[in-house]
Parts: C-alpha cells; structure tokens; sequence
C-alpha cells in the first residue's frame, strides 16, 4: 500500500503504517485509546475501509464488537433504527456499555417513540429564531474572551479559548448561574473521561460526581418550575408534558447528554479548527483574503476534526451486512472519524480544504433519527469565534505538538499552547 501524499515516511505515522499492515486483521481493536491520544488509527481505519469494512473484532477492550468503517455504510445503519437499537439497557451508544447498576436514561441512548417526544421537548433551544438571540450573547462574551488574551505570550489554547468559549455557550443555554459555569466542564469531563486511565475518576467517583450535578440542578428545577417557563433547557424540560415527570436519574441522563453533547464536540472543534490552519498555511492565506471562506470552512473543520469519533448501536435482530452475519445483540461501532475519510465519498478526503464544493457532506453529526440537535448551535459557534480572530488577529501561532485525549469515543485535544505574536 503506497504512503498516501500528506505522510511523512517516518515518524509515528510511518511506524503506525507498518504495524497496522503487519498485524492480522483480526486482532486489529480500533477501541484502544492510544490509537487516539497518539493519533496513529489513520492507517488502521484506511486498512479496514479497504480490506474489511465489515470487520469483527473478537477480543475488544470493552467486548466483541463489528467496526464500519465505509461513509455509506455507516449511512446505512445510522438510519435503520428499526433494526439497530441505541437502548441504554442495550449497551447504549458507545462501544463501551453503559454501567448497568448505573444506567442513566438520556433520549441519545433511546429508541422511539420515547426518544422523539423527549428530544421534541428540547429542541425549541434550536429554533431559528433563539439561535438568533443567542448569537448576539455568544458574540459578545467571545469579544470578551479574545480581548482578554495575552499578547506575546504562550498561553494553552485549550483552557483560556475552547473551553472558556464553549462553557459559556452552555451556560447561556441553561441560563446557568455564571460564576459556577467551570462546574458544567467539570461534569462533562467527568462523564466522559475513561475509567480505566490512571489519574481519571474511577466508576465510584464519577458517579459521586454525577449526583452532584442532579443535585446542583435539582435546585435550578425548582426554582423555574413554578415561574413563567424561560427560554433555557432546564425551563423547556421542567414544563414539557413528556419531560416534567422524569424520574431524576431521567432529568441527570438528559442534562449529562445535554452537557456533554455541546461540550466536548464544540470545544474540541474550536482547537482542531486552529490546528487544522496552522498546518495547512495556504489554506489559512485563502481564509485571511476572503474571510466569507468562513462558512464553508466551518463544516470542513468539523468534518476533518470529527469530534465523537464513534456512536454504537445494538442489533435487534439477525442481520446480513455486505457479506457479514450480524447477529442479535452483537454490538456494532460507527466509525464516523474513518467514514470522513473515505475516498469512496469525499474527494481528497485527507486534505483540509476550506473551499470544497460540498463542505456539509460529513458525518460528524451522524443521520437518521439522532441527528445532532446542536449542529447548527455549534456551527454558528465556530462561524463567531473565526470572523471574531480574524477581526483581531492576522497570525495565531502553535508553538507545540497538542495533547490528544486518549479516548476512542471523544475525538478531541486537551492542551495546544499557541502564542499571539505582538
Ligand atoms: C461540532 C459540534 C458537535 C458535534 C460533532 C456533535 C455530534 C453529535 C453526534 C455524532 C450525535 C449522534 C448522532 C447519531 O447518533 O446519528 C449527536 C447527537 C446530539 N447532539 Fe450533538 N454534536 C455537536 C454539538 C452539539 C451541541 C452544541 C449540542 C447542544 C446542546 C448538541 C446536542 C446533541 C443532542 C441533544 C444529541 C442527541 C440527539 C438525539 O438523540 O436525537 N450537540 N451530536
């Protein structure tokens, strides 16, 4: 198999090639964090796209599982919900399953008609004309942000951008109390982080943790449960009909979807973006003589960053899948990271083009009924924090290799130290 044009033949990635082309395709387990934080599975997922795109993996860190890894075949499953389930009592919607003496119900990992009444009750927070309102707010505390940054200095990208940004999107979005919006990135890391990575929370604590967030929110609650309803996601599920009498592990799972869905992925996205221009220059000078490039630059980067690398389901029955014998309860892995790289449906897909002429045909917010409910939410997001850089900043530079989260399922970077010459 000849390197592809944008590798060096050396390094990791070279290493990466030789050992994923070496070993039996059987062992391949594309669930091993180190693939991510070392940002070597490239080579693995081109090998499964080509060689078995319908692949089983017998011996996975978190059980057996079926990989696909195809832009059209993933289509296909994420759209036949009648067939394959995202039931938490299933497993769930990652390859790992959810704990089962801990199940938080969430309506991501439910099937209809529950999951269409609960995701119905949300998705007003979405509607054109919030996105609207919102915008002005989300605009102004970024100008804030980028006016604050330090000249001349290296500072993490990460902390005082991403994140900054992105828990401040969720706190207007729950009208949280602002001065404790960190606790909102707090618990979504929390909920996310790999128990089995030393220095994580383990099950006992993140689980302490989660009940500290349905106790923090419990108050929020009942405080608007009895007030006009507001325009927040806490207001909109105490007064809907088909959320107002969720058991509190319900409200806990909606609000950790809720939390996580718009933490990780935005924040995650909002670093990739940065790296993704630094090593391509040209395609930052494209940007910087036509800044309207943003709007199709946006989707581009969450195609080339892919910030939920996976979503599972669980086979409702016995399935033939392009030649493969899924059978009933099997676990199956979309990979959404390899299917945005799959030449058989994206032009140059490994390259990061700002122009492309069909910049929204990716998968990062997956298809069919679970659909991201914040994928305009997040893109216009990333539109604000780049016309805000490019008002402000002719040159953002990455003065240091990023640190990738080990984790298969958050596809995302947990430091980039960057510097903005004077
Ligand atoms: C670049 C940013 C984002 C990415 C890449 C992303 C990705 C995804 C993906 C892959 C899914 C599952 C799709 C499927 O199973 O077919 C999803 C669902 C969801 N996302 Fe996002 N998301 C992003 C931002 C947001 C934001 C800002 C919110 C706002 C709160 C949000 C809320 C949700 C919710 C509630 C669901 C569950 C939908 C359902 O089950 O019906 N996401 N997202």
């Amino acid at each position: 198999m000849a390197t592809r044009a944008i590798e060096p033949d050396f390094g990791p990635l070279a290493e990466a090639r030789a050992a994923a082309y070496a070993m039996p395709l059987a062992d391949i387990d594309m669930t091993t964090p180190g693939l991510f934080e070392t940002n070597t599975h490239w080579p693995y997922f081109e090998r499964l796209r080509d060689e078995a795109p319908v692949h089983y993996c017998a011996n996975g860190r978190f059980g057996p599982y079926w990989s696909i890894t195809r832009y059209a075949d993933i289509m296909a499953i994420d759209t036949d919900h009648q067939r394959f389930s995202s039931d938490a009592h299933l497993g769930g919607i990652t390859a790992k399953d959810m704990d089962s003496d801990f199940i938080l119900p969430m309506f991501i990992a439910m099937d209809p008609p529950k999951h269409d009444v609960q995701r119905k009750a949300v998705s007003p927070i979405v509607s054109p004309l919030n996105l609207a309102k919102m915008e002005v707010l989300i605009r102004e505390r970024a100008q804030s942000i980028f006016d604050n940054l330090p000249i001349g200095e290296t500072f993490d990208w990460v902390d005082r951008v991403s994140i900054e940004l992105t828990t401040q999107m969720l706190a207007t979005l729950f009208d949280f109390p602002w001065e404790d919006r960190r606790k909102l990135t707090y618990w979504s890391d929390s909920a996310t982080k790999d128990e089995t990575i030393p220095g994580n929370p383990t099950k006992a604590e993140r689980e302490a943790i989660m009940l500290e967030c349905l106790i923090y929110f419990t108050g929020l609650w009942n405080e608007r449960i009895n007030k006009e309803p507001g325009n927040d996601l806490v207001s909109m599920l105490a007064h809907n009909p088909a959320t107002r009498d969720m058991v509190p592990m319900e409200y806990l799972g909606n609000l950790i979807l809720l939390i996580v869905g718009g933490n990780d992925t935005t924040r995650n996205s909002i670093t990739g973006g940065l790296l993704a221009l630094s090593e391509n220059p040209d395609q930052y000078a494209k940007l910087r003589a036509n800044p309207a490039l943003i709007e199709s630059m946006v989707p581009e980067i969450i195609r080339w960053q892919t910030p939920l690398a996976h979503m599972r389901r669980t086979a409702l029955e016995d399935v033939e899948f392009r030649g493969q014998q899924i059978k009933k309860g099997d676990r199956v892995v979309m990979w959404y990271v390899s299917g945005n790289r799959d030449e058989r449906a994206i032009e140059n897909p490994d390259a990061f083009i700002i122009d492309r002429a069909r910049p929204r045909q990716h998968l990062s917010f997956g298809f069919g009924i679970h659909r991201c409910v914040g994928n305009r939410l997040a893109e216009m997001q990333l539109r604000i924090v780049w016309e805000e850089i490019l008002k402000r900043f002719p040159k953002i530079e990455v003065m240091g290799a990023p640190k990738r989260v080990p984790s298969a399922f958050v596809k995302g970077y947990e430091s980039l130290p960057v510097r903005i010459p004077a």
